[in-house]
């Protein structure tokens, strides 16, 4: 990888007007500030959309968009090959402002400076916004980048259903995304490298007082529901021996999954029940149909496979013992991906460069990259997050540490791009 200390020394990045951005796409929210909500192709997500594609076209980049509704900002270069960056900008419900946004405006950020610095890409360099990376609408994650993956089919992706029955066809297409999804799909040679900054939405870079992370590893992120069907009744006549109640069992593993990452040999194991529905839903109503989503990650995946699996059999012993009926709905279950060496070497030698401190670190947090990863050499920039916070309305990044930030993507997509 070519040295490119000179380039460093004239890269200057616009703080204040990145920071400008970010708070301004912050008020593009369906909740109240702090908090930002911004799901999927609803009308404060097509605000968003227009938005970053006009800061786009601001710093000279031409637009191109998929039918999945991801956004790409193209810088051309002279030569074959391209060199990806990006992120996301959809919010879940009473978020922060920084996670995913940092990397999109950050990316659109670097290119000016890269231009200003008269820096001219050999390869083209790519300034993605990823269609939905949360889960929020349509229960899977990063939709667009596992499309762009090749991770899900264009037939299953296209037949996910939100809660109003409305299908990603129908809302993508109602967005103005009516194409083949299938053309979505990257070939092998569309990246030679994708590098993503992002926020690290932990507490390791702060607690260690270190400026920029290298991420060396994504853990591997699976997703299902289980439910749980019994007779329901009046909470006040039918008696303990004649009850079928689908919330105690529904309880019992959720208490079983925080024990089993607990438990877990390997560090990294988290257990999370996020979404807990019930039916009918009454105080004074034995629970009959109960649902609980389950999100459990480990860099391990044998690891977690096992959990998965002891959690699965667990739920049919219940169910068993106490004559209900249940099911389990797969969501996702992905493997973990590893950072390229060579895009590892170019972030250190830009953080070296930029005299920034910086160590090596294992996103616990899925991205975009896990997904382009299957399809490019991957890798991340992570900036640091104040106590650790984040996908909560104080999640918070300073100005300065965002400017490292982008300073660092800058070097390394010169690079890689060079
Ligand atoms: O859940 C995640 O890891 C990501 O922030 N969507
Ligand atoms: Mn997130
Ligand atoms: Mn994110």
């Amino acid at each position: 990888m070519p040295q490119r200390p000179e380039l460093s020394a004239q890269l200057h990045v616009d703080g204040s007007r990145l920071q400008a951005e970010i708070d301004q796409l912050a008020s593009l929210s369906d909740t109240p500030a702090p908090s930002v909500t911004r799901v999927l192709f609803t009308p404060t997500d097509m605000q968003g959309r227009d938005y970053v594609k006009s800061l786009m076209r601001d710093a000279g980049l031409d637009i191109v968009e998929d039918a999945a509704g991801n956004i790409f900002g193209r810088w051309h270069g002279q030569a074959e090959g391209a060199v990806g960056t990006g992120s996301h900008c959809d919010a879940i419900p009473h978020a922060g402002k920084y996670d995913g946004t940092v990397g999109v405006l950050g990316g659109i950020a670097a290119v000016r400076a890269l231009k200003d610095a008269g820096f001219t890409p050999n390869k083209t360099i790519d300034v993605i916004m990823f269609t939905a990376e949360e889960p929020t609408r349509f229960g899977i994650g990063c939709s667009g980048s596992r499309m762009m993956g090749g991770a899900v089919s264009a037939e299953e992706l296209d037949a996910l259903e939100d809660e109003d029955g409305i299908t990603f066809a129908q809302a993508r297409a109602g967005a103005g995304y009516a194409g083949e999804l299938a053309s979505v799909e990257l070939r092998d040679d569309s990246y030679q490298h994708f590098v993503e900054l992002h926020i690290e939405q932990g507490p390791v870079l702060e607690r260690e007082a270190v400026q920029i992370g290298v991420v060396t590893a994504i853990a591997a992120p699976a997703s299902f529901k289980i439910s749980f069907h019994g007779t329901g009744g009046h909470a006040g006549t039918v008696l303990m021996p004649d009850r079928k109640d689908a919330m105690v069992p529904a309880a019992q593993l959720i208490t079983l999954a925080e024990q089993l990452a607990r438990d877990s040999h390997s560090d990294d194991t988290v257990a999370t029940v996020g979404i807990v529905e019930v039916h009918p839903g009454a105080i004074n109503s034995i629970p009959r149909d109960v649902t609980i989503s389950f999100d459990i990650r480990d860099t391990d995946l044998a690891c977690r496979e096992e959990i998965v699996a002891q959690i699965l059999r667990r739920a049919a012993e219940l169910a068993q013992e106490r004559d209900l009926a249940h099911e389990v709905e797969m969501i996702n279950a992905d493997p973990p991906a590893h950072a390229d060496e060579d895009i590892q070497s170019a972030v250190v030698a830009a953080c070296e460069d930029a005299s920034l401190t910086y160590m090596p670190l294992v996103s616990r947090a899925y991205h975009d990259s896990l997904f382009i990863a299957r399809k490019a050499p991957m890798g991340m920039i992570f900036v640091p997050s104040k106590d650790g916070i984040s996908h909560r309305p104080d999640e918070y990044t300073s100005t300065e540490e965002m400017q490292q930030g982008v300073m660092v993507l800058a070097a390394t997509l010169a690079r890689l791009a060079g």
